[in-house]
């Protein structure tokens, strides 16, 4: 019998790029979930199937002591996302100490790729979650957490925070800021999501951040503004007031297109939410292509997203209240 974890993907409702700083940030987890099932073989290998990850479908297969695949990769993509499951794979197997075990692992998501909802955070999670259990190993969600967050830092070359990964695990809305992970009290939001059909890389946009903050005084200011915003925004989150939250995710969008990340689709489908009477709309994620949040009372926000063109679509996003679970 295969073992099967699911885990949701997320939308920074505040603090993307500040938080590789140390400054706060509040994802959301929501009802976008990818699903891992693994299955142990005994001779070793590791044979990756990914059916849905809004690519062509692709099989992957891993000899057991060589570590190179044995058919061609089709796209850089892909070579990404394999990392990620061969990493996520790696710490289960650590965790049941079970360095040879072999795996046929099949993905399907239902999260956009690298378009800052979380896709990679949600295949770690779920991945880990899922060969440990078919190893005999339960972890405790805050481990999975941690673990999947060790599993991103390897991959992404130590640029992580801990953010995507723990709200995945936790589900719900969380704050993290440094290695201080917490889940929050949060009703339940009006998300609308745009998305672009573009995905971005986060390495980049992150290290574009970094280089402008080494530069110029005001992004550093503009990094601790972004900090500033996400304290008060707590407030609101606590005290339920969804006017105040998206005045907050508008000048979140405003700071966050100042250090570069904003893109003209994002502020396309930004504008085509406010003017579709948004509470407020900002993008979510490292930017530069894929999607943007917005807090929609009615469905004026999601209905003015579907006729853009910049929007290649626009779907509801409810707050996932679980995190990684066993299917
Ligand atoms: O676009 P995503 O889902 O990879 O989010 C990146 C968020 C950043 O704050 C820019 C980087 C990070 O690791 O927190």
């Amino acid at each position: 019998m295969p073992t099967t974890s699911s885990a949701p993907g997320k939308v920074y409702l505040f603090g993307e790029h500040a938080v590789v700083y140390g400054e706060p940030a509040v994802p959301c987890a929501i009802e976008r979930r990818a699903t891992v099932r693994v299955e142990e073989r005994d001779d070793g290998r590791l044979r990756v199937s990914a059916a849905d990850l809004s690519l062509d479908g692709f099989t992957v297969e891993y000899g057991a002591d060589d570590g190179v695949p044995n058919v061609d990769v089709p796209t850089a993509l892909v070579e990404a996302a394999m990392g990620y499951v061969d990493a996520a794979v790696a710490s289960a197997r650590d965790a049941a100490d079970r360095p040879d075990a072999g795996f046929d692992v099949t993905i399907e998501s239902d999260i956009p790729l690298g378009a800052g909802l979380g896709s990679s955070a949600a295949v770690v999670v779920a991945g880990v979650d899922a060969a440990a259990r078919e190893l005999g190993v339960e972890l405790a969600p805050e481990t999975v957490a941690e673990r999947a967050y060790e599993v991103e830092k390897a991959v992404q070359s130590g640029e992580a925070s801990r953010a995507d990964t723990f709200c995945s695990a936790m589900g719900g809305a969380v704050r993290v800021e440094g290695s201080d992970c917490r889940t929050l009290d949060a009703p339940d939001l009006p998300f609308v999501v745009g998305y672009d059909g573009t995905s971005h890389d986060t390495g980049d946009l992150v290290a574009g951040v970094r280089a402008l903050r080494e530069q110029y005084d005001f992004a550093r200011d503009t990094v601790e503004s972004i900090g500033d915003l996400v304290r008060r925004g707590e407030d609101a989150l606590r005290e339920g007031d969804v006017e105040e939250l998206g005045r907050l995710m508008d000048v979140d969008h405003g700071l966050l297109a100042a250090l570069g990340v904003s893109a003209r689709s994002l502020d396309e489908m930004v504008w085509a939410a406010r003017d579709g009477g948004a509470a407020g709309a900002k993008l979510t994620g490292a930017g530069g292509g894929g999607c943007i949040v917005a807090l929609d009372r009615d469905d004026g926000a999601e209905t003015a997203l579907s006729l853009t063109p910049a929007c290649e679509e626009a779907f509801r996003a409810r707050l996932a209240d679980e995190g990684v679970r066993a299917e």
